[in-house]
């Protein structure tokens, strides 16, 4: 699959949001980090805010839930109008049965692992889900350093996917970036989240491109090193 770049508007100008969203053209994602102050020391924005943005926008919307009691209100979210939905498996009182609502109401479902969250115990819940999140900062904040010693784990959970013959994407998110996209590119991430790499620099599209082209470059490799 090719490399998607999914822009975090966390990094954005939150009265602009439809402006910052076409800064972005070209993106695959948008990817909206919903906070409740709970899960996360940090508020940012809930379901009206969704709502509105999906309308104004034709990209498509990530949102990654970074709150408590996923189970209550993931499906609000697909009904705002995303396209894929994470939770959080810290979060989640019942995994496999939120996937399914949030497939069953048409998103793509998605579970996100924090730093010191192993994925080895999640093993045999990949099937029910479409997108695996391996966070590579502490979730919270924009803007934070990349932390290196998430490659093993992404490493590991792409030779699940691959032992399970599984098309599902695996995201990382967190300090993503020019000096740290191919690193997480050649441990097996496909698609990569960047906030301050993309809204923090002149122009973000054209940052996308680069991040892109960069991620590409390594999946290409990768491919021609297997003889594909
Ligand atoms: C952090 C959020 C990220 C954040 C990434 O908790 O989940 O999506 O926006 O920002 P950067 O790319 O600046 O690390
Ligand atoms: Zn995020």
């Amino acid at each position: 699959m090719a490399a998607q770049i999914n822009p975090s508007i966390l990094s954005a100008d939150f009265a602009r949001l439809a402006d910052e969203a076409e800064a972005v053209k070209g993106a695959d994602w948008l990817h909206v980090d919903v906070m409740d102050n709970h899960f996360v020391p940090n508020l940012t924005l809930g379901v009206p805010i969704v709502e509105s943005l999906s309308r104004a926008t034709d990209t498509p919307l990530d949102c990654h839930l970074m709150i408590e009691d996923p189970d209550r209100w993931a499906p609000q979210y697909v009904e705002a109008g995303a396209g894929s939905v994470t939770f959080h498996a810290e979060a989640a009182a019942a995994p496999v049965r939120l996937a399914r609502e949030i497939r069953a109401k048409g998103a793509r479902a998605s579970m996100a692992l924090k730093p010191a969250t192993p994925i080895e115990p999640y093993e045999d819940l990949l099937p029910e889900l479409d997108m695996l999140l391996i966070m590579t900062v502490e979730p919270g904040f924009g803007g934070q350093a990349f932390l290196d010693i998430m490659l093993p784990k992404i490493r590991r959970t792409r030779e699940l996917i691959s032992k399970h013959g599984l098309q599902m994407w695996l995201q990382v998110d967190g300090g993503v970036s020019a000096e740290t996209i191919e690193r997480c590119a050649e441990a097996g991430a496909d698609v990569f989240v960047a906030g301050s790499a993309v809204y923090g620099t002149e122009d973000p599209a054209a940052a996308v491109r680069g991040l892109r082209a960069q991620a590409e470059r390594v999946a290409a490799g990768a491919a021609r090193a297997c003889g594909h």
